[in-house]
C-alpha cells in the first residue's frame, strides 16, 4: 500500500488531501504541530486508521528534514507522493500596513514552509525510480487577482516555485503539479472537503497529469473532471 505524505494535513486543504489519501486505497503519514492539530485532522477525516501523525515544526530550517531522515531510518512510514499546503493568513490587509514581520511570518508559513517540503522531500521520491510518485502543491487565485495583498503575495512566490519545480521534474519518476484553488469557491460552501477530495484522487491517478496547473474554481464540473494546463 502507497502512503501520501501531507504537509499542512490539519486544514482545509490538508485534510481534503487525507480524505483523498485514504480514498485512492493508500495510507497518510501527517506532519502536525502538536497533538491538537492531530486530533483536529482524525475528527474532519472522520477516522484515524491509516494515518500516522509526526510532529514537527514545518517553519523551521530542519523540521522537514528530520522526519525525512525518520522515515529513511525506517522509523516513520515510507511515502511515494507528498501534498504541501501549509497556510498562510487569509485577510485583507492594505499594503502599506503590512509590517515586516507581518510579511516575513507568512511567507515563512507559506513559500518556505512548502518550499522547505519540497527541498527535503524530493531527493528521496527521486530515489525510488521506478516508482509513480507525484509532488502536488496548492496555491490560490489570489495569486492572479491580487485582491487580498498578503496572500497574493505568498502564493505568488508559490506560482514560481511550481513552475521551477514543473521544468525540473517534467521528465523524473515524479509527477509534479499545482492545484489552484478558488478560495471562494469553497468558502461559499459550493465544496466541501470530501468533495474537493476528489480532486486530489484524480491527481494521483491521472498518470498523464504532469508539470501542469489543475484549476479549481466555482464551477461544480471542476471537481468532477480535472480542468488543467501544462505550466510551459
Ligand atoms: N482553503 C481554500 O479554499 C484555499 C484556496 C486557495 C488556496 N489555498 C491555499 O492552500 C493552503 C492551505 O489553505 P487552507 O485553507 O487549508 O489553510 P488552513 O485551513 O489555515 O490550514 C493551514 C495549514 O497550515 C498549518 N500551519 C499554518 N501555520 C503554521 C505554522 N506557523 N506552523 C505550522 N503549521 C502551520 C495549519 O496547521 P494547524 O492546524 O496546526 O494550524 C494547517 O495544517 C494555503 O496556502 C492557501 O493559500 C486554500
Amino acid at each position: 500500500m502507497e502512503t501520501v505524505l501531507v504537509v499542512g494535513a490539519t486544514g482545509n486543504i490538508g485534510v481534503s488531501a487525507a480524505i483523498a489519501a485514504l480514498g485512492s486505497n493508500s495510507n497518510v503519514l501527517a506532519i502536525v504541530r502538536n497533538q491538537d492539530s492531530a486530533d483536529k485532522l482524525f475528527k474532519h477525516a472522520g477516522t484515524s486508521n491509516g494515518i500516522t501523525v509526526v510532529e514537527a515544526d514545518v517553519t523551521s530550517d530542519t523540521g522537514v528534514k528530520v522526519v525525512v531522515d525518520q522515515v529513511r531510518a525506517g522509523k516513520l512510514p515510507a511515502f511515494q507522493h507528498v501534498y504541501a499546503c501549509v497556510g498562510e493568513e487569509y485577510v485583507d490587509v492594505p499594503r502599506q500596513e503590512i509590517t515586516t514581520e507581518r510579511l516575513r511570518r507568512n511567507m515563512n508559513m507559506s513559500f518556505e514552509a512548502n518550499f522547505s517540503v519540497y527541498r527535503n522531500s524530493i531527493g528521496y521520491l527521486l530515489e525510488q525510480k521506478d516508482v509513480d510518485c507525484t509532488w502536488t502543491c496548492c496555491t490560490g487565485l489570489q495569486g492572479e487577482l491580487g485582491l487580498f495583498a498578503l496572500p497574493a503575495m505568498t502564493q505568488g512566490a508559490l506560482f514560481s516555485m511550481a513552475t521551477a519545480a514543473a521544468r525540473e521534474n517534467e521528465k523524473t519518476n515524479v509527477r509534479f503539479n499545482e492545484i489552484e484553488v478558488d478560495r471562494d469557491a469553497k468558502l461559499h460552501g459550493v465544496t466541501k472537503a470530501s468533495d474537493f477530495a476528489n480532486v486530489y484522487e484524480m491527481v494521483l491517478g491521472g498518470r498523464n497529469v504532469r508539470s501542469s496547473r489543475v484549476r479549481v474554481e466555482n464551477d461544480k464540473e471542476d471537481l468532477k473532471k480535472l480542468r488543467y494546463q501544462k505550466k510551459f
